[in-house]
């Protein structure tokens, strides 16, 4: 087998309109990754001399995101000369004098592994041929270029949906889009190719029965997986994409050794990491780089959007973005933690509960009905039921700090900018305006006053005064029975 150097030109200059969108189709994500980034991600695992991407639509929005994920790639612009032929064209012309191998991938055909991509350049290289295909075979070829066979089984051309005759488009083995070519005769044969077709584009597949007429060797490789080969045209197919996609993902880390439990109901992107024993509950999102350590459960009903989840960690019916969660901490049921929130190990962040922007220490627990935002919280701090910090003044932001083993007493109100020291205790229903020096008790309720009899008084007849007068009738019966006793 030569060793011929290899190039891959990634097309993803078209508009995708049949995805209906304001998005580019190249960029919309799959697993948490656009689909030009898996298809980059493949190119790279073969590490070929050089990677070029063919843009047009929205050029700069796909540039930006092709340059964010792999800044050592070529930029080609593709003219107003439309499809995949003329894409192929204007790449060829930046290679230059380029002799390899070229490797033709498409944008919108993200689920192809390194490894039938390795098969393809064997095929290619052992039958020394010019051109080779990926083909899969698929119960509805709907939409797909056909790959028509000679009598001797050998490939006569590719014809497109839209200009093959009712038999030809009976044929259920699909062009997958993919192809390696030798760089030579594909610039020469392209050169060829015209745009007399149903969409009045410059087909690349037109390029293979130019040189099948030429007496080149156009060989066939096919892919073991056809789901794996599919492209994404429209919503649908975006959709059956990601449920492939994610039930690979899954299996992996069912293989690694975490437990999920519903595949079905559990998403996982591509980029987060589940380590050992990880337990994995229906309706769970695991998102963007979120990792989650060792005998860590999160779900049911939880996303996780880049996220830490510490060790033993349990998170419950919880909605958490950008957050740390600590070894042995709980989260949930019902919590919602925000960008910047840090549970210290073994903290609590307990009933519809929100945290932005706040490091909660080591063994503090926020447990009830509370909202805490821009604030440092100590170690060994328990706040009361209805935790409140007022960061917001209406103008800026300000910071809540409390102490080491600060205890606070229910439903509370922080107004910040205040600080809370080491030990002090809160009543319930303070409203903390002013620091709280360390060991203090912060009172601000005024000492509760009854007005004896007042229902009676001022509203008789009501089912209240009713229930205050048998009241009173008890005790004073229970208070002449006392006098009698004693
Ligand atoms: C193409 C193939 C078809 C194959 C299918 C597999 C052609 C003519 N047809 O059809 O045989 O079965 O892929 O998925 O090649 N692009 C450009 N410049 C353009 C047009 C398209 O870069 O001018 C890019 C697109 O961004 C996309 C890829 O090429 O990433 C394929 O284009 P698309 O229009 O989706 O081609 P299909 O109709 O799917
Ligand atoms: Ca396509």
């Amino acid at each position: 087998m030569s060793t011929a150097e290899l190039a891959v030109i990634v097309l993803a200059a078209g508009q995708g309109t049949r995805m209906r969108s304001r998005l580019p189709k190249v960029l919309h994500p799959l697993g948490g990754r656009p689909l030009v980034g898996h298809v980059l991600d493949t190119a790279a695992a073969l590490s070929p001399a050089r990677i070029a991407v063919v843009v047009r639509h929205e050029r700069d929005l796909v540039v930006q995101t092709v340059q964010d994920l792999a800044p050592d790639v070529r930029v080609v612009d593709q003219d107003d000369v439309p499809g995949t032929g003329r894409a192929v064209q204007v790449a060829l012309e930046d290679l230059g004098d380029f002799d390899g191998d070229v490797l033709v991938l498409s944008g919108d055909v993200p689920l192809l592994e390194a490894e039938t991509l390795r098969a393809l350049l064997d095929a290619h290289r052992a039958a020394g041929a010019a051109a080779t295909l990926l083909s899969a075979e698929v119960d509805d070829p709907t939409g797909y270029g056909r790959i028509l066979r000679d009598a001797d089984g050998g490939v006569r051309r590719i014809v497109e949906q839209k200009d093959a005759a009712p038999e030809e488009a009976a044929v259920r083995e699909i062009n997958v889009g993919v192809y390696v070519f030798q760089a030579a005769p594909l610039r020469e044969h392209l050169a060829l190719v015209g745009t007399a077709n149903a969409q009045g584009e410059l087909y690349l597949t037109d390029v293979v029965a130019l040189l099948r007429d030429a007496r080149h060797t156009v060989a066939v490789s096919t892919a073991p997986d056809a789901t794996a080969a599919l492209g994404v045209n429209d919503r649908v197919q975006l959709s059956e994409a990601a449920r492939t996609l994610n039930a690979r993902t899954v299996r992996r880390w069912q293989l690694e050794g975490a437990t999920i439990l519903d595949p079905a109901t559990t998403w996982i992107d591509v980029d987060a990491t589940l380590a050992p024993d990880v337990t994995v509950l229906p309706n769970t999102h695991i998102l963007r780089a979120t990792t989650i350590a060792s005998g860590a459960t999160v779900g049911p009903d939880t996303s996780l959007v880049g996220c830490e989840v510490g060790e033993d960690a349990t998170v419950t019916r919880a909605d958490a973005t950008f957050a740390v969660i600590g070894a042995g901490a709980t989260v949930g049921p019902f919590a919602y933690l925000r960008a910047g929130a840090q549970l210290g190990a073994r903290g609590k962040v307990g009933t519809f509960v929100e945290i932005k922007n706040s490091r909660i220490g080591e063994g503090s627990k926020v447990p009830h009905l509370s909202y805490i935002g821009d604030t440092t919280i100590g170690r060994g701090v328990n706040l009361g039921a209805g935790a409140i910090t007022a960061n917001y003044d209406d103008i800026t932001k300000h910071r809540t700090e409390i102490g080491d083993e600060v205890h606070s007493g229910s439903h509370n109100v922080f107004v910040a900018p205040v600080r809370i020291g080491d030990g002090a205790k809160t009543g319930a229903g303070a409203v903390i305006r002013k620091d709280v020096p360390a060991g203090a008790l912060a009172l601000s309720v005024a000492p509760q006053r009854n007005v004896e009899g007042w229902v009676e008084k001022n509203r008789p007849g009501t089912s209240a005064a009713a229930a205050a007068a048998r009241a009173r009738s008890a005790q004073e019966a229970g208070d002449g029975l006392e006098e009698e006793d004693g």
